[in-house]
């Protein structure tokens, strides 16, 4: 058995690194849906069914808990397999098995709370000041989806979210494109972002777990000090509580690391191996 890392290409790999250094003796399978990446500009129900086939794929492989390594998926598929799909998955299968996101951490990292917190709701004339501006760096669907804004204002209403869509960019980074191309691109959605807002947010969350792989571009393209919120770190955490809540998942202890892609089998980008330290190759699906 393992532990399943899910995404629709390469940047489920920063969510994976953490997670391997964090639990060194488990056994990991990798796969990208690198045949349908990016998921970013696509519709719901086709969001939900292609993470859907990624995770019966992880777990044909022997996977007992799948971390969708993406925020489109975990934005917009994971409720829904959650709820419809998994109960009865694990009946057929016979065995403890369950897909987890990554956007709950990021939200209690984001906001220093734990998600089971309720605020209390402001009384009627009570005016909250925002103190705090956090922006959100993502895909087109999981702006859509405004699950950032809405979660965060839940927990705390002195933050206030302004999320900056970033189409095309988990494209650009999956292809490998050169650092010169991925620097404008990013300049040109951090100065979108201060425009809109009036000024530099105070935090910066990114994400898109692709947008992790060149952190150091928006870090440069954002003020000095900016705090970044460190979504990769925020999900081992997470995960870490959730193993020793649930000792009934079997998770491997032989320390394999399987990497497999549903697209062309392979070494991956030259900024991949940049990010990897070292030359990474996927096998097939
Ligand atoms: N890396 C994924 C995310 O975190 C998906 C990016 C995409 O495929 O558009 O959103």
């Amino acid at each position: 058995m393992a532990i399943g890392v899910f995404d629709s290409g390469v940047g489920g790999l920063t969510v994976h690194r953490e997670l391997t250094q964090r639990f060194p003796q488990r056994d990991f399978i990798y796969l990208a849906d690198q045949a349908h990446a990016p998921y970013g500009g696509r519709g719901g129900e086709d969001i939900v069914e292609l993470t859907k086939a990624g995770c019966e794929r992880l777990f044909e492989a022997g996977a007992s808990v799948v971390v969708l390594a993406c925020n489109t998926a975990s934005a917009i598929a994971l409720r829904r397999l959650q709820q419809t799909w998994i109960p009865g998955l694990r009946e057929r299968l016979g065995r403890p098995v369950n897909v987890l996101g990554i956007i709950v951490p990021t939200i209690e990292a984001a906001t220093g709370l734990p998600w089971s917190f309720e605020a209390e709701r402001p009384q009627e004339g009570e005016k909250i000041q925002a103190v705090d501006i956090t922006g959100v760096f993502c895909t087109a669907a999981t702006a859509i989806s405004r699950v950032f804004e809405i979660e965060i204002d839940k927990r705390r209403e002195d933050i206030a979210v302004f999320c900056e869509p970033c189409p095309g960019l988990a494209g650009l980074i999956e292809l490998g494109a050169p650092v010169e191309e991925l620097t404008v691109v990013v300049n040109d959605h951090v100065d979108a972002l201060r425009r809109r807002i009036g000024r530099h947010p105070d935090k910066a969350i990114l994400g898109c777990t692709h947008y992790e792989i060149i952190a150091e571009l928006f870090a440069a393209a954002l003020p000095p000090g900016t705090a970044l919120i460190e979504q990769p770190t925020a999900v081992a955490d997470a995960l870490d509580r959730y193993f020793a809540r649930h000792p009934e998942y079997a998770l491997g202890d032989s320390g394999r690391r399987d990497f497999l892609t549903t697209g062309q089998a392979g070494p991956q980008s030259d900024l991949v191996a940049r990010f990897w330290g070292a030359p990474l190759t996927f096998d097939q699906a």
